[in-house]
């Protein structure tokens, strides 16, 4: 059967060329809503990367894109307002440095914004179960964060199904993302289990094609 679902590719501009990120964005921008931004700070993650200079500068370039900031630092609550400021549409942070996720959550959505929540292989996804109320997205990652190109790590998959049987079980709002490894041979696994939105750093970016690489993840079939 052909995925008739409703799945988003969201691409990962970690793995564009920076050299010409406006010529690899606008190749693709008509197949996509949300772009991905993967923000590092070199302490929760052995890496650094995009800051808020590149998200204002996308914003005002790319004023119809929702921009899905990922932010992979140790410090969130001080990155929220800048990050709002220079445009992001989402702003999705890390279980495991935060004490009372709800709080975030509820700054980041008296904006208007959208709140995502995240949590690395290693974390338990029942450490989520609070915030399903109140997140607008939840975001699995399937790598250990930190490099784009990674392998797959499948356990992401029950934690996916876990998060979709709660929210139709509880009719909960929030949007299941992955990130990590995604391809053509791990997207329908992903779809079947229940995400929502998958990001595509490699799997778009280096293709040599890349629309056709975003149809290839969304034409996906699901047995
Ligand atoms: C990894 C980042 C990802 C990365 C994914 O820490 O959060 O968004 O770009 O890259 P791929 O799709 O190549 O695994
Ligand atoms: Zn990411």
């Amino acid at each position: 059967m052909s995925s008739k679902l409703l799945v988003e590719i969201a691409p990962s501009i970690l793995s564009a060329n920076f050299g010409k990120l406006n010529d690899e964005i606008n190749e693709i921008k008509d197949k996509f809503k949300y772009l991905h931004i993967d923000v590092m700070d070199g302490h929760f993650v052995p890496n650094l990367s995009i800051g808020v200079p590149i998200v204002k500068s996308l914003r005002k370039e790319y004023p119809d894109l929702m921009l899905d900031t990922h932010l992979m630092i140790t410090n969130p609550a001080e990155f929220i307002e800048p990050f709002i400021n220079a445009g992001s549409d989402i702003i999705t942070f890390h279980r495991e440095v935060t004490i009372n996720p709800n709080l975030l959550i509820e700054r980041i959505k008296k904006y208007g914004k959208k709140a995502g929540i995240s949590i690395n292989p290693d974390t338990d996804v029942k450490l989520l179960d609070c915030s399903f109320e109140s997140a607008d997205l939840i975001l699995i990652m399937s790598v250990y964060p930190g490099f784009g190109g990674q392998k797959f790590i499948y356990s992401a998959l029950k934690k996916i199904e876990y998060l979709k049987e709660q929210k139709i079980k509880n009719n909960y709002q929030y949007l299941i993302q992955v990130d990590g490894g995604v391809n053509v041979d791990t997207a329908p696994l992903l779809i079947k289990a229940g995400a929502e939105i998958l990001v595509a750093g490699s799997a778009v970016f280096e293709a040599h094609d890349k629309r056709q690489a975003i149809d290839s993840l969304l034409n996906t079939k699901i047995f």
